[in-house]
């Protein structure tokens, strides 16, 4: 699947959880604990095609083969602040991530992304890089946060969001053609805030309570 430029993930699972997540009425605590469940999910099929190393396993009545994901392979990215939300639920997944922060906020009158942090683990050739964001809007902010990461040489990298535009999309596959994107949900378009409609707000207030 990560062969395709996006991936639209529509388990039944995650729709459920889209719907009580989009809700103006669900409070902080539930719509934190609903990007969890749904970065989880994302998550999975994110790393579907992520090569796996065999590992001996001694079952209570023979040895076997097991298969895993080398030890240090994952790197868990999320672009602050509302990446954050989805780093807890995807690094119970894989404990052993390593976890770099790319701080970036959108100004509000030209939706253009400003950078205000960068810190990444050490390089690795072989390291894959989850870029954790819920809204993929304009897909500025995702793009800057990537080519940030290309530019300190990573290269192995996919990008893991709940709800994305097409402005997103078309401009993730026009910027980084070679980062795949999975997102729980493909909505309508931008308003002229560039806020996604029918969206969920502003993702980073619903999860901090900030507004
Ligand atoms: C939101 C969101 C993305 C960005 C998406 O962050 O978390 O990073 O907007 O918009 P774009 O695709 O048009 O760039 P915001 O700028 O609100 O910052 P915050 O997470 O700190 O609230
Ligand atoms: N950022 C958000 O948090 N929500 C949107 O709809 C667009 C950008």
């Amino acid at each position: 699947m990560a062969a395709s430029h996006l991936t639209v993930v529509s388990h039944a699972a995650e729709q459920r959880h889209l719907v009580l997540h989009r809700g103006v009425e669900t409070p902080t605590r539930e719509f934190r604990q609903l990007v969890g469940e749904i970065a989880t999910l994302l998550a999975y099929e994110a790393t579907r095609t992520l090569e796996t190393e065999p590992v001996p396993v001694q079952t209570p009545l023979e040895t076997m083969e097991g298969r895993r994901i080398p030890r240090d392979t994952i790197v868990l990215v999320p672009i602050l602040r509302a990446g954050l939300g989805m780093v807890d639920a995807v690094a119970a997944l894989f404990p052993n991530a390593g976890v770099g922060h790319i701080g970036l906020y959108r100004n509000e009158e030209t939706l253009e992304p400003v950078s205000y942090y960068f810190k990444i683990p050490p390089l690795g050739a072989d390291k894959v890089y989850l870029v954790l964001d819920p809204m993929l809007a304009t897909g500025g902010s995702a793009s800057a946060a990537i080519a940030k990461l290309k530019d300190s040489g990573a290269r192995h990298i996919r990008l893991v969001s709940l709800v994305a535009a097409p402005a997103g999309v078309e401009r993730m596959k026009r910027d980084h053609p070679d980062v795949p994107v999975f997102i729980a949900a493909l909505d309508r378009e931008l308003n002229e805030h560039g806020y996604i409609l029918p969206g969920l707000g502003d993702a980073g207030d619903r999860l901090f309570g900030t507004q």
